[in-house]
This record gives C-alpha cells, structure tokens and sequence, in this order.
C-alpha cells in the first residue's frame, strides 16, 4: 500500500546531497547512506508554509517562548500520552544531548558514576566522560531473541556509593525497545531505593510502530516525576533534527532550579534562560499543533519498510537476524551468523556494498558484530540497499 495522502509521499526520493546533510554529504558519494538518525522524507506540509510565511516576514530579532508554545506543548502531552504536564515544568534546550549534558552537570559531580544500558546510543559515553564522570554499564540481556535490562545486575552495581545518575534510552535506540510499564516500576523503584536519579531520554517515543505503547516514565507516579527528568523533541517524529530545539520536562522544583541555573551559566541569565532560534520555534509549534495526521501516516509507512526488510533478508540473507524493533526507525541487525570477521564488517559494508550503516561496536560492548540500519527512507532506497549488500555477498 502506498501512503500518499493530501501532498505528501513517503515514496518521494528527495535528493539531499549538496545540502551539507551530515548523512549524505559526509561519506564519499558512492555509498548509499542509511546510517545517522534522521529521515529522508520531506517535513510535514504545514510546518514547510510556517517557516516560508515566517522566513517572508524579513525580520528574525530574538524570539522567546510564548504561551502559544508551551500550550502546544502541554496539548501534545494530553492529546497523545493523557499526561498532564504544567507550563512551569518545563525548559528548553537546543537539543537533547546539550540537555544531558546540562544535566549531568547539574545533577552529579567529577569523578561520579553514571549508569547506561548498553548497547545504546553512543553519544552518552562520550558526555559522560566529557564531564569527568565514569560510565557504569548495566548490560542490557537478551532473552529469546528480545532485549530487557538485567536489574539483577543493575541491583549489585547501583550499592556504590558514587552512582548517581542513570540514563534510560525509552524507547531504546538501537535496539527498538518499547519499555514496558512493569520495566519501567522496576528499575525506577531500584534508583529511588538507592537515590540515583533518572535522565530519561524518550526522544524516540512518538515513533511507536503498532502494537505497542509508550509509556512516560515520569507519569507513572509523583515519586518517579520528582526523582527524574525527561528529555524530548519532536526532532525525530517529524524530521527537524537540524533545527534544533528540545522540551526538558522537570516537575522537581529543586532539579528545575538546578537545571536551569545551568543553563543560564551558558545562555542568558535571569527570566529567559535559553532562546530559541526563530525559524525552530515556528517548526516546532506548528508540529505541536498540526502534524498529528502526518505521523499517523509515517508510521505506517515505517512499517511497511521493517515488513520489506525482514522479509527480503529473510528470503536472501537468512544469515542476518533482524531484532524486530517496537519503536523507532532503527533496526538492530545481528551479522554474527554471516561469518565476517567483526572488525572487517565495518569495511566490507562501506567498500564492497557500498552501503553507510552504523557499526554496531560504537553503541558500546554488545554492539560487536551488530549494525543498525535507518529505514526512514523511501522503499526504493531500502530496497537498493540490500540488493547492494546481498549482491557484495554473492562475491565472497
Ligand atoms: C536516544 C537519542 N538521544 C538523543 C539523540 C540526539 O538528540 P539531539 O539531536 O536533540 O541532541 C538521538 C539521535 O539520534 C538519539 O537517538
């Protein structure tokens, strides 16, 4: 089934090279790139006309967040998740790796630990240790082909006394876990028990395929809502990565100080904090507001893709598990069974195939012989892609 409704396509191959896309421009141009998180479909309709109506007006002075953004905001909650946030909740960052940043700073000291659940998206090492802090990884466990967290494992690490931050990926990239509400009861209560709070990056929770359901970890109950924050965007449900805004959600009035004062020590101290990039916040309200029928849309075709890819490995390369994802548009792909030496996957993908994924070794320990593929792409372009792998493979 092909979705096209109103103007917009899934199956349209907008051409993005030339366009300093950090996908397509950064490798040389033979390789098809289905590698670093964003999609290559054109943004909803709605929020191309604002910023055009925006970019007409001429004049692009500071911005600030006005009320019509936070409503917005507190809308989106209530109509999609029923959860109830409040205005004074909330604050901004340009982007959800400056707020981890932002808040490791806040919330822990050099030399603490921070735990994150490998394999997982790999910027968190990199801010962990950026910040002078040490990484404690709780390995996530895979048990009849699906990946939960080892709370057993977590329970004899979190007892040292310099743990003080866990940061969950929810949903969890790359391996495409919706938690559930029981998961989530679970390893909030073990941090509590053990007063370490939670930096919960949900990111990816608008990019539930069906079948499933996100739940915020923060709405599960107060204990948990004064004892984390959330960090989300719309960046990755509706494809505005390079535009650059993220809500922070923080119910705890002493971390919302804290945070905040943080971010006043790089942006602009007193009453507006950070303030956003003009053309951002137009995108961004209007895909608050008017996006919804778009995204219905998107996941279906997500969908449709996860269905080709299984099917075509499958049929060609049954060799290659596909670890079947509950949300997002990354898929975890174990090459374990194909026999290429680990290290030389990497090489055998980029020159041989002719294909940019991401090397499953850089999501931490348990990446090792794995790769994700970013199926946010017309059909056409998945479809080029595994005839390129499974043709490299015939010559081996
Ligand atoms: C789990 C996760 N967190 C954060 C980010 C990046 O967020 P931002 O671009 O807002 O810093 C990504 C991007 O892929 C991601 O997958």
């Amino acid at each position: 089934m092909i979705v096209k409704e109103k103007n917009w396509s899934f199956d349209e191959v907008v051409d993005r090279s030339g366009t300093q896309s950090a996908k397509w421009d950064y490798y040389d141009k033979d390789l098809l790139p289905l590698w670093v998180a964003d999609m290559d479909f054109k943004v909803p309709e709605p929020i191309i006309d604002a910023i055009l109506d925006r970019a007409k007006h001429g004049v692009f002075g500071y911005s600030y967040f006005h009320s019509t953004y936070f409503d917005a905001v507190l809308d989106w909650f209530k109509r999609r998740y029923d959860w109830e946030i409040r205005k004074n909740w909330l604050a901004f960052t340009p982007g959800v790796i400056p707020a981890i940043n932002i808040a490791i700073q806040s919330f822990s000291n050099p030399g603490d630990k921070i735990i994150v659940q490998n394999p997982v998206y790999y910027p968190f090492f990199g801010v962990i240790k950026n910040n002078g802090r040490q990484i404690l990884y709780n390995p996530l466990k895979r048990i009849g082909g699906r990946y939960q967290m080892d709370l057993d494992d977590l329970k004899r690490k979190i007892i040292d006394e310099r743990v003080k931050i866990l940061i969950l990926c929810s949903p969890h990239n790359p391996v495409g876990r919706v938690w559930t509400r029981e998961e989530l009861i679970d390893v909030g209560e073990i941090c509590i028990n053990n007063e370490i709070m939670i930096i919960t990056d949900e990111i990816h929770c608008d990019l539930i395929l069906p079948g499933f359901r996100h739940t915020n970890f923060a709405s599960i109950n107060n204990d948990f809502a004064m004892n984390s924050i959330t960090c989300t965007s719309l960046s990755k449900t509706f494809n505005l990565a390079g535009l650059q805004l993220s809500t922070i959600i923080i119910p705890n009035k002493k971390l919302r100080k804290s945070f905040i004062n943080q971010i006043e020590s790089v942006f602009i101290p007193e009453e507006f904090g950070y303030l956003p990039n003009d053309l951002s916040l137009v995108a961004f309200t209007t895909a608050y507001q008017k996006c919804d029928a778009w995204l219905n849309s998107l996941l279906i075709y997500i969908k449709q893709n996860l269905d080709f890819l299984k099917s075509f490995l499958n049929n060609n390369i049954p060799q290659i598990d596909v670890i079947e994802p509950e949300a997002t548009y990354l898929v975890w792909l174990d090459f374990r069974k194909l026999g290429i030496e680990i290290d030389k996957l990497k090489n055998f993908l980029q020159q041989k195939a002719k294909v940019a994924l991401d090397d499953g070794s850089m999501f931490g320990s348990g990446g090792e012989g794995f790769q994700r593929i970013n199926i946010a792409c017309p059909l056409i372009t998945l479809k080029k892609a595994l005839e390129r792998i499974h043709n490299a493979l015939k010559e081996i």
